[in-house]
């Protein structure tokens, strides 16, 4: 299974934090909000890695990443959103590297305390379809919240005013290849964007799409609320599972020497 790590949009919601820089860039604590999305990849055993980004800043990303040489990768892959479409128009750019194998997606502003190594090994037996990662929230009209029956989630509502459960779907989802084609038979929502909530329903229609709920906290950090809960959950935890696997060490930059 690869992984794909959507780090592009322009980060409205965070101006002016983000009118010289891209949002995961931004530090979560002591380390670049990117970081954590890739940790998460690393640890779930997937060292193929492709990273979506965008804006003016994309150019940063290789300057702090480099090989991956910090994750213990042999490389990393780069792509560049044009615009702003959405999370599925982001990751259609993923076809041509994913190139027919399963894939595990992560935004790049969702942190989460603990893994998703056991979603990750149950997708890898998963015959064909897809699985998104369910947490309890107190606040679930900021995202996509499922409606479930009997068990089985029956449909999921991006961002409802009136939510029919307190299950949001966390930025972390698992899919086979069939994606891509899905992603293509998108039409834009009403915010103008491809939805991955839409995809998602295509899986349900399917009657593929399967669920895990996770373990520890979850956050994603798009906005200052979350930007700043982000920062204190990390820091407080210090000793996370997340945080312990973390490049400790001064990243060194590419084509600069150490000192
Ligand atoms: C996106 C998804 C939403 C999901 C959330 C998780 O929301 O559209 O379904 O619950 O990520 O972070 P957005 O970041 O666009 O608000």
């Amino acid at each position: 299974m690869k992984g794909v790590v959507l780090a592009g949009g322009l980060g409205s919601r965070l101006s002016p934090l983000t009118k010289v820089t891209n949002k995961h860039l931004l530090p979560i604590y002591d380390k670049p909000m990117i970081y954590y999305p890739i940790q998460t990849l690393v640890n779930a055993g997937i060292k193929e890695i492709l990273i979506v980004t965008g804006g003016k800043n994309a150019g940063d990303f290789l300057r702090l990443l480099g090989n991956g040489r910090e994750f213990r990768l042999q490389h990393v892959n780069y792509t560049y959103q044009e615009g702003e479409g959405g999370i599925a128009q982001a990751l259609g750019l993923a076809e041509f590297f994913a190139d027919g194998e399963k894939i595990c997606v992560v935004l790049g502003d969702n942190i989460i305390e603990t893994n998703v190594c056991k979603a990750a090994d149950d997708f890898r037996k998963q015959r064909a379809g897809a699985k998104i990662i369910l947490k309890q929230v107190t606040d679930a009209e900021r995202f996509g919240v499922v409606e479930i029956q009997c068990g089985r989630i029956i449909g999921i509502e991006e961002k409802p005013k009136a939510p029919k459960s307190n299950l949001a779907v966390i930025g972390i989802y698992f899919y086979d290849a069939s994606v891509f084609e899905k992603i293509k038979r998108l039409k834009p929502s009403g915010r103008g964007e491809l939805e991955i909530t839409d995809v998602n329903n295509f899986y349900i229609q399917e009657g593929s799409l399967t669920h895990e709920t996770l373990d520890g906290w979850w956050t994603d950090a798009g906005t200052f609320e979350s930007l700043l809960r982000a920062n204190n959950l990390v820091a407080s935890t210090g000793a996370n599972q997340l945080r312990a696997s973390l490049p400790s060490a001064a990243p060194v930059a590419v084509g600069e020497k150490s000192r």
